[in-house]
């Protein structure tokens, strides 16, 4: 943010603390690499060797960034983060702020849509192993049903993120202000 008008008081400096930030990261990685994992074993032929291992490693990260999700959005919520400008709105904070919220919505929906699809499932879940309970019981339509939105969050989630990962370029190319380095643990304040 170039632009500083009357009133502003960080020009877009202030740091995420370091937890946000850690976080930030962990989920950058997880949710990409389970998109991947997610497109790539529903790609594998049934009868596939390891074909159950993919689909049992997904859902135990899924597990995992379901749960771990409440506790960041806990977090984000009892710890508001510093706002870049407190001046006037404009379109690209507006863009930003959706981009975000939906961000976090789609990384609850995601996990919790998993689970009631393979719950309505003969296979459940497990969870590294451990059988978790189950939230429905076998129906094949209730499972198609949750799995259709499954899949059209995935690609919400994939369309929000090319947004994301491109708006912070232009912040540190075209812009060249501060807001990818809020979000780094190396940089200076
Ligand atoms: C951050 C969390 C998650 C992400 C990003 C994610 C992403 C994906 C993606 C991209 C696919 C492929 C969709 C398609 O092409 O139709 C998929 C499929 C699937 N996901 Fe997830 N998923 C997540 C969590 C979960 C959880 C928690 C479960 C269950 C406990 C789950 C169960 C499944 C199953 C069973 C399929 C395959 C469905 C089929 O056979 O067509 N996912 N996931
Ligand atoms: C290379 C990949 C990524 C880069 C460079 C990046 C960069 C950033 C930056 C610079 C911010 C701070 C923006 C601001 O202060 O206005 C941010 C915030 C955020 N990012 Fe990313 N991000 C990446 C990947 C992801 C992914 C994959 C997700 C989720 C699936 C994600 C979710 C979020 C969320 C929810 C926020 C808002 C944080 C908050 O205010 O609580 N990011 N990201």
């Amino acid at each position: 943010m170039n632009s500083k008008s009357a009133g502003d008081t960080t020009d877009g400096r202030e740091r995420y603390t370091l937890l946000a930030i850690v976080l930030h990261w962990v989920f950058a990685f997880l949710v990409i690499g389970m998109l991947f994992l997610g497109y790539y074993m529903v790609d594998l032929p049934k009868g596939t060797p390891n074909r159950a291992f993919y689909f049992n490693l997904h859902k135990s990260f899924g597990v995992l960034a379901g749960v771990l999700i409440l506790l960041r959005l806990y977090w984000r919520l009892t710890h508001p983060v510093a706002l870049l400008s407190t001046g006037i709105q404009r379109w690209t904070d507006k863009a930003a702020w959706w981009n975000h919220r939906l961000l976090y919505l789609c990384m609850v929906l995601q996990p919790a849509t998993g689970y009631l699809s393979s719950s309505f499932n003969k296979y459940g879940v497990k969870f590294f192993g451990v059988a978790l309970p189950s939230w429905g019981w076998e129906n094949a339509q209730l499972r198609d049903l949750f799995m259709n939105f499954h899949h059209l969050i995935s690609i919400l989630l994939v369309a929000l993120i090319v947004i994301h990962v491109l708006a912070a370029f232009k912040h540190l190319l075209l812009d060249k202000d501060q807001v990818l380095q809020r979000m780094l643990p190396w940089s200076e304040k």
